[in-house]
């Protein structure tokens, strides 16, 4: 990643743009306006021959996507509209082989772009149905190399073939299966993406496994075939656009409950090793009425169907917000109820916060984990009769000296995106504004941000920006307390 060459290519870009402008007005070109950089090349092609005769060429794209905290995250230059992944996973071989069609929209002409993938080694590559060469670090990096450059602003297919042994983080073997997971990156160890919020992207999931388990993805699900060979296909579909961290699978055995519950859809999955009627799959089965709590304090929920995957992993020490299934370990319901639905009523809130609304930065996971942990106190209010008031004041009692202070949630650092202080001490920020603004302005507010900025990313910056708008409060200074000091915040009001 650098920015300093990033900016190079723009003055450079902007130079050759003033001399073609001036040139076109001469020659009466009207040149065709679009999407920022795309207008201008696409009227120019890839690398074609401008009004003078000189060569405009075709730029790599940026291998990073500009976040302030993972720069290596994400790619520039084009942006995906789907995703179609066919995966084949063996338990007994522990191999994984992919195909992925990634069709996409170039945003500048490009010689070459990249895609974020791991370990898994490619067999085959096209662009456009087209060989294209490919170079691959087997870290992070793939760099696919067309044998034309693409025009900016068209849109063009990559068919990717892909095999190995998945060994990263994201990847947790189970006794049964598999279960592909992580934040804020998982993709890179199941299939090649633009690694980042900002690119959302429709999917079509289809698994393949051995019959006799089963396959479970985002979405909604379409059926599963069994295939001569004695392998069965599952299908998932999630058309709502879905950052690549939240794409999961999960492979095993488990008791399915599927329905439609006042009018949204679930279905949720329990892995068979885990007490039928226990806790979790309780707390889990009651995610319909969790969301449909939740859709009162955010406003309606963002996609078609909910549900949640209890799995069966000792290791795995978080929950996931994986769009429209978030995955539980077994561990987060020991404790019984009321912590259990309150952990599921995290995970949903992740639904707007999170998994409809993305965050723009990873700095900015406030925006996730404040909200989220907020809603539990909001979900507790409703079904336990703690009020926020009082999980607020309790927490505030906390000492100065206590880590939950510490590092300020508006900025932690990329080592401390999860640092408990951006759980608690964020949802108590949250709540501060409620103070600040009064419940009228707070809950509009929530169902403003979630409407506005339904489908796409979001900024603290913007955020603050609405809450001052909607108030009519210049509220920095109550940001600037809660969210970027390091000590203890005054009392609200105080
Ligand atoms: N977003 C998850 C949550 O709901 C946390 C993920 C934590 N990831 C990790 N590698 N510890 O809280
Ligand atoms: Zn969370």
């Amino acid at each position: 990643m650098s920015p300093s060459r990033n900016r190079n290519v723009l003055v450079a870009v902007l130079a050759v743009m003033v001399v073609v402008l001036a040139l076109g007005a001469v020659a009466g070109i009207r040149l065709i306006a679009g999407p920022p950089g795309g207008g201008f090349a696409r009227a120019l092609g890839g690398a074609s021959t401008g009004p003078s005769g000189d060569s405009v060429p075709a730029a790599p794209g940026d291998p990073g996507g500009g976040d302030l905290y993972f720069p290596g995250y994400g790619n520039g230059g084009y942006d995906v509209e789907r995703y179609d992944l066919k995966l084949r996973y063996d338990p007994a071989t522990d191999r994984l082989s992919g195909v992925a069609r990634v069709t996409a929209k170039a945003t500048q002409a490009l010689s070459r772009f990249n895609f974020d993938f791991g370990r898994l080694s490619i067999s085959s590559l096209k662009v456009d149905n087209a060989d294209a060469t490919s170079e691959h670090d087997n870290k992070t990096e793939l760099t696919v190399i067309p044998a034309a450059p693409l025009v900016a602003g068209r849109t063009f297919t990559v068919d990717m073939a892909y095999t190995g042994t998945p060994i990263g983080e994201a990847f947790n073997h189970t006794a049964t299966g598999a279960i592909v997971l992580g934040e804020p990156e998982s993709a890179t160890e199941w299939y090649p993406s633009n690694d980042h919020p900002k690119d959302k992207a429709a999917y079509e999931i289809e698994i393949t496994v051995p019959d006799g388990l089963t396959a479970v993805s985002n979405g909604v699900p379409g059926g599963s075939t069994l295939g001569g060979d004695g392998w069965r296909t599952w299908k998932w579909s999630q058309s709502a656009p879905m950052a690549s961290y939240l794409a999961m699978m999960a492979i095993g055995k488990f008791r399915i409950f599927e329905g439609t519950s006042d009018g949204l859809r679930y279905y949720t999955a329990v892995d068979e090793a885990q007490p039928a009627g226990g806790v979790a799959e309780q707390c889990v089965r009651r995610s319909p009425e969790v969301a449909a709590f939740l859709a009162t304090q955010f406003g309606p929920y963002p996609f078609d169907i909910t549900g949640g995957i209890v799995v069966s992993l000792g290791t795995l020490g978080f929950a996931l917000e994986n769009q429209t299934r978030p995955i539980y370990p077994p561990s987060f319901f020991t404790a019984g109820e009321p912590a259990g639905t309150s952990i599921v009523a995290h995970e949903l809130a992740h639904q707007w916060f999170g998994d409809s609304v993305s965050v723009g930065q990873w700095r900015d996971i406030w925006l996730n984990e404040g909200f989220a942990t907020y809603a539990q106190w909001l979900w507790e209010e409703k079904d336990d009769g703690i009020t926020a008031q009082a999980q607020f004041d309790r927490t505030y009692a906390t000492p100065e000296t206590d880590e939950i202070w510490r590092p300020a949630p508006g900025d932690p650092g990329a080592d401390d995106v999860f640092a408990e202080s951006v759980y608690v001490r964020g949802a108590m920020s949250v709540h501060a504004l409620r103070m600040t603004i009064g419940d009228d302005v707070f809950f509009k507010l929530l169902k403003e941000w979630t409407s506005t900025k339904k489908g796409s990313t979001g900024l603290i910056t913007e955020f603050q920006a609405l809450a001052e708008k909607l108030s009519g409060k210049e509220l920095d200074t109550l940001f600037q307390q809660w969210l970027y000091t390091q000590t203890k915040p005054p009392y609200p009001g105080r």
